[in-house]
């Protein structure tokens, strides 16, 4: 399992001969499933390249708060946004100085203050700086606002001296990190969701299509991501906007999704179908806009694939979940669906009236299962999500 499956984790990086060892704590967060970006301060630069830190995090390192060009976008808000946690590691005596007055001298600093983000900070100093009284001081301060502190190991300092100061293990800071957020029966899962509705070409302006809007399939995204999943979400024509947490792909027509999901199947544990995929597309598609010279046009559509039934028909399926959009005998045709498509669960999604279904934020449900059935009553669709997922969790995981 990797605890910190879509987490962002900002580190700071200070003035500390220990700020060598910022590259390996980098790779134990993204071990656990972490992105990590960085802030390097002046004194950190001191210590470590840039280019060392960048390579490993795979992202640009930040260091000056006064870049035009970040700024003009308000790039100490935005980090300061992006983190679900800041760990300081090292923080030296300046830096530890900084956050226990709450200054906002330099981009980590003001960062910091800009952050409602959990705060730990881990200390590596000389023994006798970290003995000394003004910074016993401000580790007494910071400890009552509720930042967590991870002490120094005590031993050989770099500077010959014994004592505490010594930063501690990249593996023990990667596991306290990790131990501040929850987990959940899905953290770390890998869970594939298709949303919207497919589009068709006609011609090269027309198309075959449905009033999907994506919604549905899109807060089952946000809930997965929520709950620590690592989701592939791939995407036809949606009315919602993307979350930037999954690895999103876009494929508009039946064929391109079929495509796309087989490639992505094999390391998925779920699968939860939910795209409004067209059975039919025009056999041929014309080269060039089709003409209204004639009386009668007729349109040869030719079948599909079926993504749900293929993916249930693999020798290493995952579980996996439909859904059922159903105009007539609901109950009746979601069943058979279940049974026809060989899938784990349904979700009967009753869309002959126009309160709920498709193209509205709410929705009313009937999760099915081979021996199991609950309805969901009309709520919010991230409602409905929340209890799919609550259900398939209590009743498969
Ligand atoms: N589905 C799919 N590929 C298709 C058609 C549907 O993967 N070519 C999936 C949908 O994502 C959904 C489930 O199959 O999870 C049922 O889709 P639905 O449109 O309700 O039913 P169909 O299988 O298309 O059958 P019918 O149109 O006859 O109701």
């Amino acid at each position: 399992m990797k605890p910190l499956t879509n987490k962002h984790i900002l580190l700071g990086v200070s003035g500390s001969i220990s700020a060598y060892k910022a590259p390996d704590i980098i790779r134990r967060l993204q071990d656990l499933g972490a992105k990590v970006q960085v802030i390097l301060t002046q004194g950190g630069a001191k210590f470590i390249t840039e280019h060392a830190l960048q390579s490993i995090s795979q992202n640009q390192v930040h260091s000056n708060l006064w870049d035009k060009k970040a700024e003009l976008a308000m790039g100490h808000i935005q980090l300061a946004k992006w983190a679900d946690l800041i760990l300081i590691a090292p923080t030296s005596a300046n830096t530890l100085a900084n956050i226990a007055s709450g200054k906002a001298c330099d981009l980590l600093s003001s960062v910091i203050l800009a952050s409602a983000a959990p705060l730990i900070i881990a200390p590596a100093m000389n023994q006798q700086m970290f003995k000394s009284n003004a910074v016993s001081g401000n580790l007494k301060t910071i400890a009552s606002r509720n930042i967590t502190i991870i002490s120094p190991d005590d031993g050989a300092q770099a500077c010959g001296d014994i004592g505490p100061g010594r930063l501690a293990d990249a593996n023990n800071i990667a596991a306290i990190v990790a131990q501040q957020f929850h987990t959940t029966e899905l953290t770390g899962k890998n869970i594939l969701i298709t949303l919207g509705a497919s589009v068709e070409a006609i011609d090269p302006v027309r198309y075959i299509s449905n009033h999907s809007s994506g919604k549905m399939g899109m807060a089952l995204v946000n809930n997965c991501i929520e709950l620590g999943a690592s989701v592939t979400c791939i995407y036809a024509n949606i009315q919602t906007e993307l979350n930037q947490r999954a690895s999103n792909i876009q494929a508009l027509s039946a064929k391109k999704m079929h495509k796309a999901v087989m490639e992505n199947i094999s390391k998925q544990d779920i699968f939860i179908s939910c795209a409004a995929v067209a059975d039919f597309s025009p056999k041929n598609i014309a080269k060039d806009k089709i003409k209204k010279n004639a009386d009668d046009l007729k349109l040869i559509l030719k079948p599909n694939p079926d993504i749900l039934q293929d993916v249930c028909k693999l020798p290493k399926k995952p579980l996996t979940i439909g859904f059922a959009a159903e105009t007539k005998n609901p109950l009746e045709n979601a069943k058979l669906k279940l049974k026809n498509k060989g899938c784990d669960a349904i979700i009967l999604n009753d869309v002959s009236g126009a309160d709920f279904g498709l193209n509205v934020d709410e929705n009313e449900v009937v999760f099915l299962s081979q021996n199991y059935q609950q309805k969901i009553a009309k709520t919010s669709k991230q409602k409905i999500a929340k209890k799919i997922l609550e259900i398939f969790i209590r009743k498969f995981l």
